[in-house]
């Protein structure tokens, strides 16, 4: 098994899309091991982002991830990075396969709705970032042997 950060991102909140969201990833089987509201600080967002702070787009991604309040998550499941990855289609909504996440809720780079960790050491960085140990679950899903044989 497999864990992996998500965020519905402040458009996404705003837009009402948090419970459209969440259900399309448990509808897929995948579990929620953490889950909570926060308002990002700039230097929250300034780490979570460190990759792209020498990219032109930085100080516009930091400002819109700071906007408003996120919707942070833990999936588990099995190969859950990229599963997560594919359902929510590529970086710019207008460029996301129909019926992906992104592919059916955006049509702005700037405003694609969710975020998902983009590898295993990504995942491990990110969850580390926005979750102490104490607010990740572990327990049994009844209901994990019709979602895995
Ligand atoms: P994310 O990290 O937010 O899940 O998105 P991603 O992996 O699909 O894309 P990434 O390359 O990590 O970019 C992070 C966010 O920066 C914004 N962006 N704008 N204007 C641009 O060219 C541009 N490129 C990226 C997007 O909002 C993207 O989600
Ligand atoms: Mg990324």
């Amino acid at each position: 098994m497999e864990r992996t950060f998500v965020m519905v991102k402040p458009d996404g909140v705003q837009r009402q899309l948090v419970g459209e969201v969440i259900k399309t990833f448990e509808r897929r089987g995948l579990q929620i091991v953490g889950l909570k509201m926060i308002r990002i600080t700039p230097e929250l967002a300034a780490r979570h982002y460190a990759e792209h702070q020498n990219k032109p787009f930085f100080q516009g991604l930091v400002n819109f991830i700071t906007s408003g309040p996120v919707v942070a998550l833990v999936l588990e499941g099995r190969n859950c990075i990229s599963l997560v990855r594919e359902m929510m289609g590529a970086t710019d909504p207008a460029r996301a396969a129909a019926g992906t996440i992104r592919g059916s809720y955006g049509i702005d780079i700037g405003r694609n709705v969710v975020h998902g960790s983009d590898s295993p050491a990504s995942a491990a960085r990110e969850i580390r970032l926005f979750f102490r140990e104490e607010e990740l679950f572990n327990y049994a899903l009844s209901l994990a042997p019709w979602i895995y044989e």
